[in-house]
Formats: structure tokens, C-alpha cells, sequence
């Protein structure tokens, strides 16, 4: 795999039955892998075993965007997103990334944090040093209760006690049970745990155990993406290069300040990796809560990313987030269609695709902040709604290019002329 290309030019203009041929043969697809992406999908009495009350299954476009080059290695990125313009957007911004030398990732180790509250102590000084004095037999407990994690060497790295002497109801400590959970996203293995060892807990401070569950700002688990994009490739619509990176640098000063804007922003950024998280199976809110959460960790919400124009005049940027996600367990190996996109991506640890994913969030941030700070949102964004009209206005195969176009062309994109356009087109 390591000598393919994501690097697919005019990939966007190939019949959709070509694009499953190409992939097909990059990921080395079996044919009825390529017959859930084309038209099983999620049969309905899978999704029966899923969840409860099923009555069917929700369908969303699943796309492939191309030219991405993590630490020398190529991926095609499989993201179910019905937003227009997302996969469009993320590939272009890979391609400039890519004339820079692609992404560069590390990650940390992929650490969960359960967390057990607990209350009604009489001495919480003394239930704090009963705890840290008992650390080991209490990872020795979570240990105990999922010998797979063990043996695939990821299990307990240590208790952490947190102290909110003055809450309204009363002094509690919140313990912190941080549990490697390997190729895993872990939900399961660290509340097992949490709930496992709370007994022991509640012994040792002589108080009551109440919540005991996982805590979704699972800031030790975390992955970054670096990039550093040449000014010279920015260049475009009258704008140098390193005004472009000048002005994509100040754009993202606005979201870092303010809160209004980092909204919006990191939204962005959530576009791209959420949409990977769905394809592949994974829990898209827990990604989403970690994420907003840890963009507040200093207490005001800000920018999940950096960028800034470095000492050469290139633009450089950097993201860092939560990232808990699983490549076994959960939907990940039941979905059909999500055991595809994880054999698209050819990844071969869950930490591997925690870096892919920030890589997408950074580049998809890219794309919108470059689009923002140079010609504007719209003017991609029309060009997609065009077709989207062409569609409603009843236009088929070629015919929605090009009431598109002519929609664009005109500057007025609504269903009632693309519907004139279309009998003009029809009868000639
Ligand atoms: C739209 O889905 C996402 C953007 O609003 C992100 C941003 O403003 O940075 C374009």
C-alpha cells in the first residue's frame, strides 16, 4: 500500500461506478465488499441486533477524499457527511498540505479516563490518603476485570484523586481511573472497571460511591497533526501567497480570541472528522463532546488549532484533540459498510487512526478558513447548492452540471428557472 498514490486527479469526474472501480482495486476490495458500499449497505436485520425498536436504516452519501499524505503514507479517506462541499473542500486543502511534504502526527497513548464520585465521608483528608496509599490494589482490581486489554498490553496507569471540598451536596472526591484501552475507543473496559473497583473505593474513604462511568474529555488520549503549506501555493484570485497565509493566520487569531467565532470554526473542523468517525463506525458524540471540551480547558472556549505564518513566510499549522476512537469493538466490526472504510484506510491501531483524523479536521479547517479569509464561502458553496437545485428541479446524469453551471453563470439559483432551464435543455 505504501507505494499508491491518494494523489487521483479528476477522481470527482468519474462515474460513481469508476470511483468504487478505482477504490476497489487501491484497497483491494472484494466484490461484496464493494456490493455493501454500492447497495447493501446496512441490511436491516443487522440493525435489528443494534439497537432496539429498529425500524430500518438511515442512509448518508459516503465519499473518498483523496490526497492525503500522513508521515509518507498515502490514504483515501472514507466520510459519510451529507454537507456539500466537505469532501470537495478536504481534499483540495490535502493536495496544498501535500506540496508541503503531507501531515506529520504523533499521538499519546490512547489513555481513558473513568471517573467514580464519591460522597458522605467523614474524614475526606484521610479517604485521600487511604486512596493514594491503595493505588496499586485498586489498578490491580480494574486489571482483573478485562484480561483481553491486559494481554494486548493496555490496562490501569494510575489513580488520580480530585478533591471538590465545597459542593452543594457536600464535600466529594471524584477518582480517576486512567486505563490504556489499546486498540479499543474502551467505553465497556474502563466503565467494567470503574464499576468494578467502586466497592473498593467506597471501603477506603468510608464514604458512598454514586456515578462511576467514563468521562468524555479524554484529554491523555490525545492526537496531533502538524503541516506546513509553501506560501507560494496559496497563491490564487489576485492574492500572493503570503498574503494569504497572512490573512489565514489572522483568521484563525479571530476564532483562538473569540468564542463566537471558535464556534464556527472548530465546527469546521468537526465536519471532517465526525464524518470519518461515522464512517468508520465510531461513537461521532463522544468525539464531538471531547472535542468542545477540551477546546474550553482554560476556561474560555477557543481554537482547537494554530496556524501562523513561520520564518520562511510558509504557513505552518498544528491541531491538537480528544481522540477516542476504536478500530475493534462497538459498530466498527458489525457495520458493514464501516468494516469497509476501515479496509480503505488501511490503518492498523486505533492511535494510527486518531492522527488520520486530525489530519482531516486540520485540513478541513484549512479549506474553510482559506475560502473565508480569501474569495469567501459562498462561491464554492453556490456551485454545490446549483446541483442541488438542478437535482430538485427534476435534471438527471449530465443535465445537473449543466443547469448547474448555467444557474451559477447567471446568478440566479433557484428550482423555477433550473426547471425552465431543464425543458429548454430537454427539447432541443
Ligand atoms: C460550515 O459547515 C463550516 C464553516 O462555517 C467553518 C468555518 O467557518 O470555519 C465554513
Amino acid at each position: 500500500m505504501t507505494e499508491k498514490s491518494s494523489r487521483l486527479p479528476g477522481f470527482y469526474q468519474l462515474s460513481l461506478e469508476q470511483r468504487l472501480e478505482m477504490v476497489a482495486d487501491w484497497a483491494g476490495l472484494t466484490a461484496e465488499e464493494c456490493q455493501h458500499l454500492s447497495h447493501i449497505g446496512l441490511p436491516a436485520s443487522q440493525a435489528d441486533k443494534m439497537i432496539e425498536n429498529t425500524l430500518g436504516t438511515f442512509e448518508l452519501p459516503l465519499g473518498i477524499a483523496v490526497n492525503f499524505l500522513v508521515n509518507g503514507r498515502d490514504y483515501l479517506i472514507p466520510m459519510a457527511v451529507e454537507e456539500p462541499s466537505v469532501l470537495a473542500a478536504v481534499s483540495h486543502a490535502a493536495k496544498l498540505i501535500r506540496e508541503g511534504g503531507g501531515f506529520h502526527t504523533s499521538s499519546t497513548d490512547p489513555v481513558m479516563i473513568g471517573q467514580i464520585q464519591v460522597l458522605d465521608m467523614p474524614d475526606m483528608e484521610a479517604a485521600m490518603v487511604a486512596l493514594a496509599a491503595n493505588k496499586q490494589q485498586l489498578m490491580d482490581e480494574a486489571n482483573a476485570c478485562s484480561q483481553s486489554i491486559v494481554k494486548r498490553g493496555g490496562g490501569a496507569r494510575d489513580i488520580e484523586i480530585r478533591p471538590f471540598p465545597q459542593t452543594a451536596v457536600g464535600p466529594m472526591l471524584v477518582v480517576h481511573l486512567l486505563y490504556d484501552t489499546r486498540d479499543a475507543m474502551g467505553a465497556n473496559a474502563i466503565n467494567t472497571a470503574v464499576e468494578a473497583i467502586a466497592p473498593l473505593v467506597a471501603d477506603l474513604t468510608d464514604g458512598r460511591t454514586n456515578l462511576r462511568i467514563l468521562s468524555n474529555l479524554t484529554d491523555r488520549r490525545l492526537a496531533t497533526a502538524r503541516c506546513t503549506i509553501p506560501a507560494a501555493s496559496l497563491a490564487k484570485h489576485g492574492i500572493s501567497g503570503h498574503e494569504a497565509a497572512q490573512f489565514i493566520a489572522e483568521a484563525n487569531e479571530f476564532a483562538v480570541v473569540d468564542s463566537y467565532r471558535a464556534a464556527t470554526h472548530n465546527k469546521g473542523i468537526m465536519n471532517g472528522i465526525d464524518a470519518v468517525c461515522l464512517a468508520t463506525g465510531n461513537d461521532w458524540r463522544a468525539i464531538e463532546a471531547g472535542a468542545h471540551a477540551y477546546a474550553a480547558r482554560n476556561g474560555r472556549y477557543s481554537a482547537l488549532t494554530d496556524w501562523h505564518v513561520d520564518a520562511n513566510g510558509d504557513l505552518s499549522g498544528e491541531i491538537t484533540l480528544p481522540m477516542a476512537v476504536g478500530i475493534v469493538g462497538g459498530a466498527t466490526k458489525v457495520h458493514p459498510v464501516a468494516k469497509v472504510a476501515l479496509k480503505i484506510l488501511g490503518v492498523d491501531s486505533a492511535a494510527e487512526l486518531g492522527e488520520v483524523m486530525a489530519c482531516v479536521g486540520l485540513a478541513q479547517n484549512l479549506a474553510a478558513i482559506k475560502a473565508l479569509a480569501t474569495v469567501g464561502i459562498q462561491k464554492g458553496h453556490m456551485r454545490m447548492h446549483a446541483r442541488q437545485v438542478a437535482l430538485a428541479a427534476g435534471a438527471v446524469d449530465g443535465q445537473v452540471q449543466r443547469i448547474a453551471d448555467l444557474l451559477v453563470q447567471e446568478q440566479n439559483i433557484r428550482v423555477d428557472r433550473a426547471k425552465e432551464l431543464l425543458s429548454v435543455i430537454s427539447n432541443r
